[in-house]
C-alpha cells in the first residue's frame, strides 16, 4: 500500500461510519492543502511534510464526537477544551502511525498564535514553525470563506476574509506569513467571491470515498500541487 492509500484508508477508519465528519475533514483538508501548498512554495519553504501536515492538521478532531464538532452554538468551556485536544491527537496519529515527526510537529502548532495566546502551548512569533504559520492562516481563510456553512453560519466573502488577516497580523497570525498570503491570493485566480477556486479541489473528494478505488485522480491531484523536483510524495 502506498504512502497516499495508507493515509486515505486510515482516515475512512478513523472516521467510521459518519459521512458528514468524513467529507467535511476532506474538503476542509484537502482546500488547507491547497492553499498552503501555493503558500509555501511562494515563501520557499514548500516540501512534503507541510502538504502531509496541511492535509492532516484536524486530524485529530475525527475522535471528536460530531455533536461537539458541529455544534452550532458556541462551544461551552469542556466542549472547546475537547476540541482544543485535536491539535495533540493530530501530532500522535501522524507522528506515531504515519512516522512523520517533522509533519507532526506542524501539526502540533497549528492552533498556536503569534501573540502567544494560542494552544497547546502558548509558543510565540518565530518559536512557531513557520510551516505552522502557514497551515494556521490558510485554515483561517477557509474557516471564514468556507467551512462556516458546516456550522449554518454565512460564508464571509474574499474580500473581507482578506481583511480580518490583514488586522489580525502580528496578533493571531505572523506578520510576513499574513502578508504574503493576502498578496498571494489578491494575485491569483483563487480570489473570486463565489468559490469557484475550490471546487477544483472538490471534485476529486468522491473519490475518497469508494471502498477499493485507488484514487488515481486523487493521487494526480497530489501530484499536481507536488512542486517540480519533489519526488518523496505524500
Ligand atoms: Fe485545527
Ligand atoms: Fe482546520
Amino acid at each position: 500500500m502506498s504512502d497516499l492509500e495508507q493515509i486515505i484508508k486510515l482516515v475512512r477508519d478513523l472516521a467510521g461510519v459518519d459521512e458528514k465528519k468524513l467529507l467535511s475533514f476532506q474538503a476542509h483538508g484537502f482546500r488547507v492543502m491547497y492553499l498552503a501548498c501555493k503558500l509555501g512554495r511562494r515563501m520557499g519553504v514548500y516540501d512534503a511534510d507541510l502538504r502531509l501536515a496541511a492535509l492532516l492538521h484536524d486530524i485529530g478532531k475525527i475522535g471528536v464526537d460530531s455533536a461537539i464538532l458541529f455544534k452550532p452554538g458556541p462551544l461551552n468551556h469542556i466542549e472547546y477544551l475537547i476540541i482544543q485536544a485535536h491539535s495533540h491527537i493530530g501530532n500522535r496519529i501522524v507522528r506515531e502511525l504515519l512516522d512523520r515527526p517533522r509533519a507532526a510537529e506542524f501539526i502540533r502548532d497549528h492552533h498556536e498564535r503569534w501573540d502567544g495566546r494560542g494552544y497547546p502551548r502558548g509558543l510565540a512569533g518565530d518559536a512557531i514553525p513557520v510551516q505552522s504559520q502557514i497551515i494556521s492562516v490558510c485554515d483561517a481563510f477557509d474557516t471564514m470563506t468556507v467551512e462556516r456553512r458546516v456550522y449554518q453560519a454565512p460564508p464571509m466573502r474574499v474580500a473581507d476574509a482578506l481583511n480580518e488577516i490583514r488586522q489580525c497580523a502580528g496578533k493571531q497570525f505572523g506578520p510576513r506569513v499574513a502578508r504574503e498570503f493576502v498578496e498571494m491570493i489578491r494575485h491569483s485566480p483563487l480570489r473570486s467571491d463565489d468559490h469557484e477556486w475550490y471546487r477544483g479541489v472538490e471534485e476529486y473528494l468522491p473519490l475518497l470515498h469508494r471502498r477499493g478505488q485507488p484514487a488515481e485522480a486523487v493521487r494526480k491531484y497530489l501530484e499536481d500541487t507536488a512542486a517540480a523536483g519533489d519526488e518523496s510524495g505524500l
